[in-house]
């Protein structure tokens, strides 16, 4: 069977990702057809191991493949944190804010990437995005009574909310592992900032979660459509953050173009691309944990 660049890509970040994993850890996984394929290398990686690693998961298709995997699944019962947690994007910003919840399982994931000391996260090339938003639409996680007073709410904060369906055809929602439905939102294209816009979603009674991960995220490994694998880091963390080439160039264009702007540019000579880089590192993730 012919595989597409993306799936080959999604496997060798899911690789690179399962790497960070030992014998006896206790770690938790999210969702989605890039953990699948971590899953998969975690069972391949510890056969026969005497010390496997524990695994809270979070989705009932997740809890299937670990079981799958000869992996011991674990519940928050055993469990009260985890030194990691792996898990899929459906977008990655420069800033390393995510969109999560393609899949539907974003509170879980949540929760458990809360409960997580470093958040690895696991994606192809076509995850990746100039501003959050660009390609994705955000899902809300909310509990269905409240949907139609929610979706007016997100419309004052200027989002575009559509119902998710349950996918097969039929008329009826989408149901969550946790019996909630889902309002995927358009984001305006305009500057926006994660953290306001996470808080004010966040603030709507009858609203379970957003799929906005703000300042939660260690590393990102994202294969690339040539076959490797580039390690993303939050601005904080020493050295200059590792962005994809064609990435970091336009960001670096981007802010080359907005001291211009505000500028005369007789006057101001072009940053050295070094000193450039830094000032994305100063401006983002200032509270990021290490
Ligand atoms: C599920 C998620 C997934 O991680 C996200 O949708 C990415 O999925 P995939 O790995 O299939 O591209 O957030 O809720």
């Amino acid at each position: 069977m012919a595989h597409s660049a993306s799936e080959i890509a999604k496997e060798l970040s899911a690789l690179a990702a399962v790497e960070l994993v030992n014998e006896g850890a206790t770690i938790a996984i999210g969702s989605g057809s890039t953990v699948d394929k971590a899953i998969r290398a975690l069972g391949r990686k510890f056969e026969g191991s005497t010390r496997k690693p524990s695994i809270v998961a979070a989705s009932k298709h997740s809890e299937q493949l670990v079981e799958e995997a000869r992996l011991p699944l674990r519940n928050l019962d055993q469990v009260s944190d985890f030194s990691l947690m792996l898990d899929g994007a459906d977008e990655v910003a420069p800033d390393l804010t995510l969109i999560k919840g393609g899949g539907g399982a974003l509170t879980r994931e949540k929760l458990l990437a809360t409960m997580a000391e470093r958040l690895i996260i696991m994606v192809d090339f076509t995850k990746i995005v100039h501003r959050i938003g660009e390609h994705s639409l955000l899902p809300v996680e909310v509990i269905p009574f409240a949907a139609p007073y929610v979706g007016r709410r997100l419309r004052e904060l200027k989002l575009e909310p559509t119902l998710r369906l349950s996918p097969g055809g039929a008329i009826v929602p989408y149901l969550t592992d946790n019996h909630c439905e889902i309002l995927d939102c358009r984001i305006p294209d305009r500057t926006i900032d994660p953290a306001e816009l996470e808080a004010g979603i966040r603030s709507i009674r009858g609203v379970v979660e957003s799929g906005l991960f703000v300042r939660m995220t260690n590393r990102v490994y994202v294969g690339t459509r040539d076959g490797r694998v580039e390690e993303l880091r939050p601005a904080t963390e020493p050295g200059l953050p590792r962005v994809p080439a064609d990435l970091r160039d336009a960001l670096l264009q981007r802010i080359e173009d907005a001291r211009r702007s505000v500028q005369p540019s007789s006057r101001t000579p072009p940053l050295k691309k070094r000193s450039q880089a830094k000032s994305i590192r100063r401006t983002s993730h200032r509270t990021q944990r290490r």
